[in-house]
């Protein structure tokens, strides 16, 4: 099945041609700069934004996998939440309107679903011959989740945030610091160069990962008041403090994902079974380095997307998880189908 796919759940604007796994073209086009001044997403801009965009994007998807939307492309599939909605609507419009065009089915797929299903895309592995249950963590920009996969459409949330999602954590922290939005990637490369003990933070919830919950509203509170201590008397941070700070946050950030995940890999059973990793923070190469690390200690196989371009937010993962609706004949109706801007993955 070739499908041509699209997302404009947040500010990246992206289409992309898939055929089963494999990835024949993805095109992003990122509005993250125009977003950096606000220090995070504006969604009247995020809509403008893609509208401007939606023709390029798709036009360029279908012209880099050599495909043509009338004679090779199957169906297509698009993104109907969670996410930004007037930021959905877009994409969801353009799909409609090339549904209705070329008489081609409709498939909406969540976006957490995407991220979850996006170390299958250009990979060797047989969906149907991993052994199920199956352990899913999705670290993005939205979400904190780790779920069990019973099979492909069918999950089960072990583990939550409360408050914030790391993505969303990482960009405040990095805000706080003077860093800039997206905040992750810059958090990360000052990080390298920080003292390991100047600081410290406290781990949330520690002891209590049985609560099976991810929260990071505390320590957001603690990194401010460290930060208000760190200050010099002009009020300002030296460049090493940054690095400091930037280290310690990132460390206390990943320790909780690991305490919460090895009490989940300690509860239940995934060992000899696979663990899916994927959204924007899973291109951090501290985090992947932990995860793999604690997978081999709990016999589990981890995989992570293939490409940088297959962590952040993609249409190709839009793709490959709507294959698996795609041949089951699992449609949606042109009329109906509609943006669902709080959709969960699991009930
Ligand atoms: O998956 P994504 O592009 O969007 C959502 O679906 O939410 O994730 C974006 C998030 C942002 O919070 C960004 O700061 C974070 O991923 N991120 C990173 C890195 N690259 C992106 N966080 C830590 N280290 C990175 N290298």
């Amino acid at each position: 099945m070739k499908i041509l796919a699209i997302d404009t759940s947040c500010d990246e604007t992206a289409a992309a041609v898939t055929e089963g796994l494999n990835v024949l073209s993805n095109i992003v086009w990122s509005q993250a700069s125009a977003h950096a001044k606000f220090g995070g997403v504006m969604p009247s801009l995020a809509k403008r934004m893609h509208e401007e965009r939606i023709d390029w994007v798709v036009e360029k998807a279908l012209t880099a996998s050599r495909q043509s939307l009338s004679n090779d492309i199957d169906a297509i599939a698009v993104t109907v939440g969670p996410g930004l909605s007037i930021a959905l609507g877009v994409g969801i419009d353009k799909a409609k309107e090339l549904s209705i065009k070329y008489k081609k089915p409709i498939i909406g797929i969540n976006h957490i679903e995407g991220h979850l299903l996006s170390s299958f895309a250009n990979s060797n592995m047989d969906p149907k011959k991993l052994r199920y249950p199956v352990l899913g963590l999705v670290v993005s920009g939205g979400n904190t989740l780790l779920l069990k996969i019973n099979q492909i459409g069918s999950y089960e949330t072990l583990a939550e945030t409360t408050d914030d999602a790391l993505g969303e954590a990482l960009d405040k922290a990095a805000r706080m610091l003077g860093l800039g939005y997206p905040g992750g990637p810059v958090l990360e490369k000052m990080a390298k160069h920080g003292d390991k003990k100047k600081y410290k933070l406290p781990v949330p919830i520690v002891g209590q990962e049985k609560r099976q919950i991810f929260t990071y509203s505390g320590l957001k509170t603690a990194m401010m008041r460290e930060i208000g201590k760190a200050k010099r008397s002009d009020g300002t941070l030296s460049r090493q403090s940054i690095c400091d700070l930037s280290y310690t946050f990132q460390d206390v950030a990943f320790k909780h994902i690991e305490r919460v995940l090895d009490f989940i890999l300690n509860k239940y059973s995934f060992s000899h079974s696979n663990m899916l990793v994927g959204g924007g923070v899973s291109a951090n190469v501290e985090i992947r380095k932990r995860l793999r690390k604690l997978a081999y200690k709990h016999s589990v196989n981890i995989c992570f997307p293939k490409t940088k371009k297959l962590y952040g937010d993609n249409a190709a993962m839009i793709g490959v998880a709507a294959n698996f609706k795609a041949i089951e004949g699992n449609f949606d109706n042109v009329s109906t189908i509609d943006r669902k801007p709080g959709a969960k993955l699991s009930d």
